[in-house]
């Protein structure tokens, strides 16, 4: 994929934890730099090495290759105290991160208020957060009084405003009923600690991937979370609280939009959820569990069991359609292997009328009928095809459905968690 283009986004195509993690973790063994542009500590990318797994939040997927660059772009929330956690872990897993990981001057830092504020928003509307402030932060990024990691390096110049900050946050949190309470000098505390530990990766990262885009090298986006829980495209107001899409990609990384050449969408053979919210393919009976159980779904990040279904063609097509995708990942098509019969959705009913978009409100999307239609399993393993020829006819024919009704090009299958295990349809 990077022999003809030079800056690939990789997106989620549904509500996260699509295989991202491993696929940009592949992708990475030709990349130069890879950028996380949105989200922050609410992202789970787990990497399987061999018999090791290693579950990234905050550092790029693409730290496992020793040559490739790391950056924390921009559009990232970034929790300080979390950030130490991951590094440290990875150091005592033997992975040096030296020179390669950067982290952009302007990404707002989420503080132990916080998650405060969270807590005490998710009492009365459950939106089934992660509960890592994410709201919050990009709440004050966008009310224009946050803290961004360039701060970490005068942080005497923001005791001022810190210490507002945390007044009017103490008001609120009375306000809502809590009886947690913020404090300066715990803020601070964790400021000090955290200019001393990850203080000397702070730089211009934009001016570092423009360089990098400019120089001919290869460079991939990753993002966060997936399209349905894209703040403006996703199934609000049960969403995350940034741009996940494509759109959002350039914005995140600190470059323009001329510098991509493709959009890697990233799908599930079927789909999942963590959280609250409309899931219209949702599978409340036996073969829910047995895609849980099979899928090992549960969140990367809080151990959450994730809500399992049926693939949504409609969800695909909107991805696709929000996102520019030029290409698809399907992960996961192994976990289907034992299944006699396996259904796609392809639309929705709403009061007896065919639904040609997925609809904005997410009352209706909660009452829409899914309309099904059924294939024949394949009932044998594909854990160890290497290549499309090698997987079984009913699988291909999985597979060319998805791309007649998603009208997009699959150049990559999943076939197990493993690095080999990612057929590049070629
Ligand atoms: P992300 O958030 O999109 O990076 O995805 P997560 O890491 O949260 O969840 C995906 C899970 O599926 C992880 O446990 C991966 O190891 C696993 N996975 C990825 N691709 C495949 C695949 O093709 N087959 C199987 N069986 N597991 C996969
Ligand atoms: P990755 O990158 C799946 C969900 C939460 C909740 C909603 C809002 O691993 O795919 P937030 O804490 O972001 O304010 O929560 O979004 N959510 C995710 N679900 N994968 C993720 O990330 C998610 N990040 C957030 O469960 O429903
Ligand atoms: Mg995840």
């Amino acid at each position: 994929m990077f022999e003809s283009n030079r800056c690939v986004i990789v997106v989620g195509s549904q509500w996260g934890d699509e295989g991202k993690g491993k696929v940009v973790d592949v992708l990475s063994e030709s990349a130069d730099l890879v950028v996380r542009y949105q989200g922050g500590a609410n992202a789970g990318h787990t990497v399987v090495i061999g018999d090791e797994e290693f579950v990234l939040h905050q550092i790029p997927s693409g730290i496992l290759h020793e040559g490739t660059g790391c950056v924390i772009g921009n559009g990232v929330v970034l929790d300080p105290e979390t950030l130490v956690d991951e590094i440290d872990g990875l150091a005592g897993r033997g992975i040096v991160l030296g020179d390669r990981l950067s982290i952009s001057d302007r990404a707002h830092l989420v503080m132990p208020y916080h998650k405060q504020l969270e807590r005490a928003a998710e009492k009365k509307q459950r939106i089934g957060t992660t509960g890592r402030g994410i709201g919050p932060t990009y709440e004050d990024k966008t009310g224009r009084r946050g803290v961004r990691a360039g701060d970490l390096l005068n942080v005497e110049a923001v005791k001022s405003r810190l210490e507002e900050r945390v007044d009017s946050v103490n008001k609120t949190l009375e306000v809502r009923g809590s009886d947690e309470r913020a404090t300066l000098d715990e803020n601070l505390d964790l400021l000090n600690r955290a200019t001393s530990r990850i203080g000397r990766y702070i730089s211009d990262t934009g001016a570092l991937t423009y360089r990098t885009i400019k120089a001919g090298k290869n460079v991939l986006l990753e993002g966060a979370q997936g399209a349905m829980l894209d703040v403006d495209h996703g199934t609000y107001p049960f969403v995350t609280s940034s741009n996940t899409t494509a759109g959002g990609a350039t914005i995140g990384a600190g470059i323009g939009p001329t510098s991509v050449d493709a959009v890697l969408g990233v799908v599930k053979a079927y789909t999942t959820r963590v959280g609250n919210g409309p899931f219209p393919s949702e599978a409340l009976d036996e073969s829910g569990d047995r895609l849980q159980k099979l899928g090992g779904e549960f969140g990367a990040t809080t151990g959450r069991p994730r809500r399992c279904g049926w693939f949504d063609a409609v969800v695909l097509r909107y991805a696709v359609r929000v996102n520019g995708i030029t290409h698809l990942a399907v992960t996961k098509l192994d976990v289907l292997d034992t299944f006699k019969e396996i259904r796609v959705c392809t639309g929705y009913v709403l009061d007896g009328e065919e639904l040609s978009e997925l609809p904005s409100d997410s009352a209706k999307l909660e009452s829409v009928e899914p309309v099904y239609e059924t294939h024949r399993g394949w009932e044998a393993p594909t854990d160890g095809c290497r290549s499309v020829g090698e997987l079984p006819d009913a699988a291909r024919k999985y597979l060319r459905r998805i791309e007649e009704l998603s009208e997009s090009k699959i150049q990559y299958i999943g076939v197990g968690v493993r690095r080999d295990q990612m057929i590049d349809v070629g």
